[in-house]
């Protein structure tokens, strides 16, 4: 335990599996005091009390939401809003992927809504919590080089396949952090995303049927730990060397190219508008 956080709020989402839970136990570790976002309270209360049972004084609150759902991100919003006066870190790193076409409660193509949308909502509506000094880190993927934004069929109605929604989810990720850092420039607070890496986590098994269990054990012994992997995420999140950097993409903590696209000014705010709609936000 170090006191580099120390007085500091940090919310992670994802916070029950792979690289959210090493990035909760490494910024708690830090002194922060951690809110964790988990959709299942099942497997949130376990994650909960495995960190709280490595180290007693660890400061967690487990707060559900489902960043599928409007209401459930619109209510974390508010319990959160209740219980503390500011936020200097938020960690959007929940993600999903799945190899066929679901939906969220809105009807948005599921990668898009969770991995995109959900966030954006989730840190519209906390972003007045924060301040000078605030950080917000987008943990999206290499993947975003192959994608596109489908502005004319955004839910994927024609021509699903898993590599064009999460490419997509994780495109936006990087526009996201794009503009939003521009538009919170003056506010001090900086907005930067990064590519984890190969990590052997629970992503793309299916939590109710476990499938893909038996791929990612496979797996296993080439990839990263969820440790390794989230150490960029916690880099951006802590470190003082980039505490005036913003709008950038990293790779094992340091800046790193991303796509043509995630770096077309015009591309990402036209897309901020477009996201804005899409979750009522005038
Ligand atoms: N693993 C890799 O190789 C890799 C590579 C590049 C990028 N990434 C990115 O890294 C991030 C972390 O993923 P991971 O690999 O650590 O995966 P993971 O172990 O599957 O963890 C994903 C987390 O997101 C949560 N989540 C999923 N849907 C949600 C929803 N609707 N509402 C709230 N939370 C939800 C999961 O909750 P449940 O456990 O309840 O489902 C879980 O806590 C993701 O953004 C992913 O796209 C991963």
């Amino acid at each position: 335990m170090n006191d580099t956080l120390k007085n500091k709020t940090a919310l992670v989402t994802g916070a029950n599996s792979g690289m959210g839970m090493a990035t909760v136990r490494a910024l708690s570790d830090m002194g922060a005091r951690v809110i964790m976002l988990c959709r299942s309270e099942k497997r949130g209360k376990e994650a909960l009390e495995r960190l709280l049972s490595e180290d007693t004084s660890r400061t967690l609150e487990l707060i559900l939401c489902d960043l599928g759902d409007y209401d459930s991100i619109r209510n974390f919003a508010n319990i959160v809003r209740s219980n503390y006066d500011h936020i200097d870190i938020i960690v959007n790193n929940a993600g999903f992927i799945s190899l066929d076409r679901q939906e969220t409660k809105e009807g948005l193509e599921r990668q898009f809504g969770i991995n995109h949308i959900g966030h954006f909502l989730l840190t519209m509506s906390l972003l007045d919590l924060m301040g000078e000094g605030g950080r917000i880190v987008n943990v999206s993927s290499g993947a975003h080089k192959v994608g596109k934004i489908h502005f004319d069929d955004i839910n994927l109605h024609k021509g699903f396949n898993v590599i064009t929604a999460y490419s997509q989810s994780k495109l936006a990720n990087v526009l996201f952090t794009r503009e939003l850092a521009r538009r919170v420039k003056d506010r001090g607070i900086t907005v930067n995303c990064c590519h984890p890496g190969a990590v052997a986590t629970n992503i793309g098994i299916d939590r109710e049927t476990g499938f893909g269990k038996t791929i990612t054990g496979l797996l296993k012994p080439f990839f990263q730990t969820p440790e390794q992997g989230a150490r960029t995420a916690i880099f951006l999140a802590s470190d003082s060397s980039v505490s005036d950097i913003t709008g950038e993409y990293f790779y094992k903590c340091k800046i790193a190219k991303s796509s043509k696209q995630s770096k077309d000014p015009q591309l990402a705010e036209r897309f901020f508008e477009f996201s804005k709609e899409l979750v009522g936000i005038s």
